[in-house]
Formats: structure tokens, C-alpha cells, sequence
């Protein structure tokens, strides 16, 4: 079973060196966090595995890491200096503010609020009733429209003319170097290109821990499409793919679940989109994202640019056209939260005892496998130490070593940081103990199964590279 509550990871997460809440020593600051040590390590793995995935393993794609900070005219060409709002609605007696889409939606579900006009907010939030969250009165003013986009200035003069925006989603990147990619990589339609990067958002609502925050992370993909070929095809095996690609991480699939979005919910960019969601302990949430952005992108920037971004034929240069876009779009710290929720397990062992563990996909485990002397013994301590090293440098296994506290007490914290293997070095390793086990092997107990087997210490690391 995964986490039954958020808060049962968000404090396994600041007790095992995940997730820290963010600037904590000045008292912090609200929705930030950061990543520790084993978060760090959980959010590269989930990064690699998707880089992997969509990007080093297929002929199609490219990859980019592209500025934050862009020409403030892209997010005019993109619509996100006109478009790019949420539905503000303040709270007469407190004045504090919230997203008003959002407080109807907890009562009503995504569906019901979705095609919600600006207008209808305020007398909706009255005729349902619907308490501010802060002080529990139900006096709201009328819906403002809200941009989205940080403002920030570049250089020492802060006017006008050095107004600059963070960047609101990773896409525009991608967009504003289709021609470089083109003259560079000389690819065949259909391609995508790839990036992994922050992308900031002044969030009315944040909250959910990682779930909604101001600073985020977005693993995004362009897909360029013939749009006289089967684009639907495109868009059902991305569909598809992404699927696949969460379940065999690990992800329950019946805790994901994909929704369509309606026509009036739609993006101003989108002609079609789909959310996958995953059952949070709060109910269905959005985790990724899959939108038809037909030509809006490249057309808007062809004509606020003046450059021609169009796709040549190889095969009929006279074929000259402006290619559809198919957009995979995930949220990095949403999928990071998600594999964390999932993994989340708390049960009680055929012995009586109860532990938590993570049960993390190998590929995503933070700390591969960990090296536990028996004792502290000196020179068992040595003994452990040199298959460490062996191990370290042998494989690209990352390797925990930890002599402190009970056997018991060590295996119980690895499984709560997931380490899917632990190798016991004992006094039977050292020819000391036949009852132990036999010279020159070791013990390896498994996460899950906590089956135990004696593997010989040469065979030590194509047995802990197998289980990988
Ligand atoms: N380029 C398309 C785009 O940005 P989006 O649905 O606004 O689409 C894509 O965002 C994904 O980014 C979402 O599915 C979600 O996982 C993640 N995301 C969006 N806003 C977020 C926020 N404030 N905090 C964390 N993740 C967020």
C-alpha cells in the first residue's frame, strides 16, 4: 500500500535526508524546498531514467538545455503575457487571496469547474456556499484575472526596457531553437526535442509539498508531427509511452487514471489535451500532461520574429511546411512526489516488529546497496571496508557504508531510504565462524523479499549488478 497521508512521507523525507522545507533557518519560506542528500540522488536517477527513456534510447529525439531568462518578446509571441492567468478572488474579511477555480474544484471536482468562465467564479463560490480557508467567512469579491509569470529586470537599470520574466514552462526553449536543431542535426519528421529544466510560476494556491510550488522542475518534450500524416497515431503512442513508462517504475496503474480535458478548458495553445492523474492522498491530481499544439507555437514566433520556421521535405525540397506539435509534458518534483507516495509502505514482519520501507524501483533507489560490518570489530571493519571499495570501484553502484547501532537497527534504516540490497560482512567472511557462513562470503538480504543469501565474494558484484 502507498501512503495513506502526505504527511507521513513529507516526514520521512525531512527525517531521512530527502526533502528539507527551504531557507528553514530564518524561520522559511513559504512552499520552498530542498532537496537533500538522498532527494538529490532520487531526483537524478528519476531525471536519468526519463533522459534515458525518451532521449538517448531513440533515434528521434534530441536533446537541449536551454536560458530561463528569454527575450521578453517569446512570451508575447507565446500568448503568455496575455493568456497566462489564473482566476484571483479575495476574501472580503481577511483579505487574503486564493485561486477561485481551485476552491470550487475541492467541492465540485476538476470536470464541473473546468469549463468555468471568469465571470461565473464569485457567484458560484457564493451559491455553493464555499468558506474562505483562512478565517471560514463566505464574502468574496468578483474574479481578477492573475499572470502567472515572475517579473524580474536585467542589468542595473530597472525599467520598461529590462523587464525580463522567468521562464513560465520549458517549452518556449524548444520552440525558439527549432531552426537551430534543423540546420544542426538535419532531422527526419517526425522528431521531438527534449529538456529538463526549472520553470517558475507565481502560484496563487501552492501547496501539497512539491506538488504545486512557485520554482518547479519540467521534463518536456516537442514532438514535430507531418500534420497531413496520423497525428492522432502520435498522440496515442505518447499516450501510451508515458504510461508505460510510470508503470514500470512502479507506479500502481490503478492509481493513475487519464483524463481528457473539455473544449473550453483547453490551453490558448491546445487543440487537444490529456491529463494522466495519480490518486494523491487528497484526491486525483494532474502529474503530466499530453497536448496537441498543432502549428500555434512555431507560427506565433515566425511572426513576431520575422524567421521562416519551416520544415523542408528531404525527399521533395519543394515540400515546405510548418510541422504540428505532439507535447509530452511532465512535472519533475510531482513525479519525484509521486514515486515517493507509492513507495511509502509501512508493515509488520512475520516477527512482530513493524518497519516503514521504500519500495523504490532499483533504478530509482537513492543508495543501491549498503555495506554492514556485523560488528566493530577492527579488523571485520576492514574486511568490510575493502569490499566497499571493491564494489565502489567495479560497478556504478552507489554504496552506503554504516557501522553504527545494532544489525537490526541498521538493516530497518536502509529500508527506509529503500536501499534494495544490504551486504553483511561476518565473523564467518573471515573464516572465524563456520556457523555464520562460509570464508570469503557474504550475506545479501533483499528490501522487499528480506530473503537472505550467501554469495561468495567473488561473485559479490556480478550478483549485486544482476539485481539492478
Ligand atoms: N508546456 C506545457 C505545460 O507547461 P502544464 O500542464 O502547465 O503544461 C506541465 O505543466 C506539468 O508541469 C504538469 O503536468 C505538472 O506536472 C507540472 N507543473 C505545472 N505547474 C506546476 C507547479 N506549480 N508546481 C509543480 N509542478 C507543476
Amino acid at each position: 500500500m502507498p501512503a495513506s497521508s502526505l504527511d507521513q512521507v513529507v516526514s520521512l523525507c525531512k527525517r531521512r535526508g530527502f526533502i528539507f522545507p527551504g531557507s528553514a533557518i530564518y524561520g522559511g519560506l513559504a512552499n520552498t524546498w530542498d532537496y537533500g542528500p538522498l532527494g538529490a540522488e532520487l531526483k537524478n536517477r528519476v531525471k536519468r531514467a526519463w533522459w534515458d527513456a525518451f532521449v538517448r534510447c531513440r533515434q528521434d529525439m534530441a536533446g537541449l538545455d536551454t536560458a530561463i531568462l528569454m527575450n521578453p518578446k517569446v512570451w508575447e509571441a507565446s500568448g503568455h503575457v496575455s493568456s497566462f492567468a489564473d482566476p484571483l478572488v479575495d476574501c472580503k474579511k481577511c483579505k487574503q487571496r486564493f485561486r477561485g477555480d481551485k476552491l470550487l474544484e475541492e467541492k465540485l471536482g476538476v470536470e464541473a469547474v473546468a469549463v468555468l468562465k471568469i465571470d461565473q467564479v464569485q457567484p458560484m463560490l457564493l451559491a455553493e456556499n464555499i468558506p474562505c480557508p483562512a478565517c471560514g467567512s463566505c464574502a468574496w469579491t468578483e474574479a481578477k484575472r492573475f499572470n502567472l509569470m515572475f517579473k524580474t529586470h536585467q542589468g542595473v537599470i530597472e525599467d520598461e526596457g529590462s523587464l525580463a520574466y522567468l521562464r513560465p514552462e520549458t517549452a518556449q526553449g524548444i520552440f525558439v531553437n527549432f531552426k537551430h536543431i534543423l540546420e544542426t542535426m538535419r532531422p527526419r519528421l517526425p522528431f521531438g526535442i527534449a529538456q529538463i529544466g526549472k520553470a517558475f510560476r507565481n502560484e496563487i494556491t501552492p501547496g501539497n509539498f512539491t506538488f504545486r510550488t512557485r520554482e518547479f522542475e519540467q521534463m518536456e518534450i516537442e514532438y514535430f508531427v507531418d500534420p497531413s500524416g496520423d497525428k492522432k497515431m502520435h498522440f496515442d503512442e505518447w499516450k501510451a509511452g508515458v504510461w508505460e513508462w510510470y508503470t514500470q517504475l512502479g507506479i500502481a496503474p490503478d492509481r493513475l487514471r487519464v483524463r481528457e480535458h473539455a473544449k473550453d478548458e483547453l490551453s490558448h495553445y491546445s487543440s487537444r489535451t490529456i491529463d494522466i492523474e495519480y490518486a494523491f492522498p487528497w484526491g486525483w491530481g494532474e502529474l503530466f500532461g499530453l497536448a496537441d499544439r498543432g502549428d500555434f507555437d512555431l507560427a506565433q514566433h515566425s511572426k513576431h520574429s520575422g524567421e521562416e520556421l519551416t520544415y523542408t521535405d528531404p525527399d521533395d525540397p519543394k515540400k515546405k511546411f510548418m510541422p504540428h506539435v505532439i507535447e509530452p509534458s511532465f512535472g519533475c518534483d510531482r513525479t519525484v512526489l509521486t514515486f515517493l507516495l507509492e513507495a511509502y509502505t509501512e508493515e509488520t514482519l512475520p516477527d512482530g516488529e513493524s518497519r516503514t520501507v521504500m519500495r523504490f524501483h532499483p533504478r530509482l533507489a537513492p543508495v543501491d546497496v549498503a555495506v554492514l560490518p556485523l560488528s566493530k570489530k577492527e579488523h571485520l571493519v576492514a574486511k568490510a571496508e575493502e569490499l566497499y571499495k571493491k564494489i565502489v570501484h567495479e560497478t556504478p553502484l552507489t554504496v552506503d557504508f554504516d557501522v553504527t547501532g545494532s544489525i537490526g537497527k541498521r538493516y530497518r534504516r536502509q529500508d527506509e531510504i529503500g536501499t534494495p540490497k544490504c551486504v553483511t560482512v561476518d565473523f564467518g567472511t573471515l573464516g572465524e565462524d563456520e556457523k555464520q557462513g562460509d570464508k570469503d562470503t557474504v550475506t545479501i538480504r533483499d528490501r522487499d523479499s528480506l530473503e537472505q543469501v550467501r554469495v561468495s565474494l567473488g561473485g559479490i558484484v556480478d550478483a549485486l549488478s544482476a539485481a539492478r
